[in-house]
């Protein structure tokens, strides 16, 4: 009987296999004695449809995307969140008795939640978020910032037009800044996001001057490998409080686990220790 079988869940990318998700979520299938496996799949673009039409059949509750599907998936599910459709990418698919595919997008809640569990207190920082970079990752922040009550977004992308297009998107809340003048952001900012793939283990370090920020101001980075990239080195030096990326792959994790497996399950030290392996 289908109701006996063993719930299968999984990230969808290509290339998969340095995603880090299964460690995560078979470390809490197996910290809470749950049954259920969680499975990298390479799927190319062209396949997508087909594999997500038939992954129910083969026990399948649900599925993270990753890149290069986070876009193209929205025009294969029957349902998708309006904070999916605001980003323009879903990352969670919930796989419906119904046979419709229901499509989230949890990065933006898994950034707020990392911020947060770090114990940045939104209320006494009503000051305005600079954002670094203007790309899909860049959308979920902004929008997840501004829901959050950020006041005002500060926007810098080394190619301007994009920015443009992005502040153009959210209206008057977003400024844009040239990629050249980016240090001027941080005479403003309380929060500083780096959402560019700088900094990451192979690539160049974001290199953008911080001097004009107050020392109590938050700087974080969606890059997780190294979990201290310069941007967040320099800014410890500097007496900012940081907040590396990890946290937010580990929250954005946390509603499709507990949509497939029926557990909401905690991020703690033991998780991150998981996800490192
Ligand atoms: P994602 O969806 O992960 O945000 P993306 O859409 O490819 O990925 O965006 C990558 C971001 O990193 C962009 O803001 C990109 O800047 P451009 O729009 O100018 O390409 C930024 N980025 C990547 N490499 C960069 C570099 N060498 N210097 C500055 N910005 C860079």
């Amino acid at each position: 009987m289908s109701s006996e079988r063993i719930p299968l869940a999984g990230v969808i990318g290509s290339p998969i296999a340095h995603s880090r998700s299964p460690k995560i979520h078979n470390h809490w299938l197996r910290t809470h004695g749950l049954k259920g496996h969680y499975i990298p799949m390479d799927v190319v673009a062209d396949d997508l449809e087909q594999v997500l039409r038939n992954l129910p059949k083969a026990g399948f509750v649900g599925v993270n995307i990753t890149i290069p599907h986070k876009e193209k998936v929205l025009e294969i599910a029957d349902l998708v969140t309006d904070r999916a459709t605001l980003i323009g990418a879903a990352n969670t698919l919930i796989f419906r008795k119904d046979g419709k595919i229901h499509a989230d997008n949890t990065d933006g809640y898994g950034f707020i939640k990392n911020l947060q569990s770090a114990g940045v207190d939104w209320d006494a920082r009503r000051g305005p978020a600079a954002v670094l970079g203007a790309g899909g990752a860049s959308r979920a922040v902004i929008a997840s910032l501004l829901d959050a009550g950020v006041p005002e977004i500060l926007l810098s992308n080394r190619t301007r037009v994009r920015a443009d297009a992005l502040a153009q998107e959210f209206g008057k809340r977003v400024r844009v800044f040239d990629w050249v003048q980016a240090g001027n952001m941080m005479d403003y900012a309380a929060t500083v996001v780096n959402t560019t793939s700088l900094g990451m283990i192979g690539n160049a370090p974001l290199r953008v001057p911080l001097d004009g920020l107050q020392k109590g101001a938050v700087v974080t980075d969606i890059v997780y490998a190294p979990l201290e990239t310069k941007l967040l080195e320099t800014a410890r030096e500097m007496g900012c409080h940081t907040v590396d990326g990890l946290g937010m792959l580990l929250h954005q994790a946390v509603p499709g686990f507990e949509r497939w497996f029926g557990l909401r399950p905690e991020v703690d030290s033991a998780t991150r220790a998981a996800a490192l392996r």
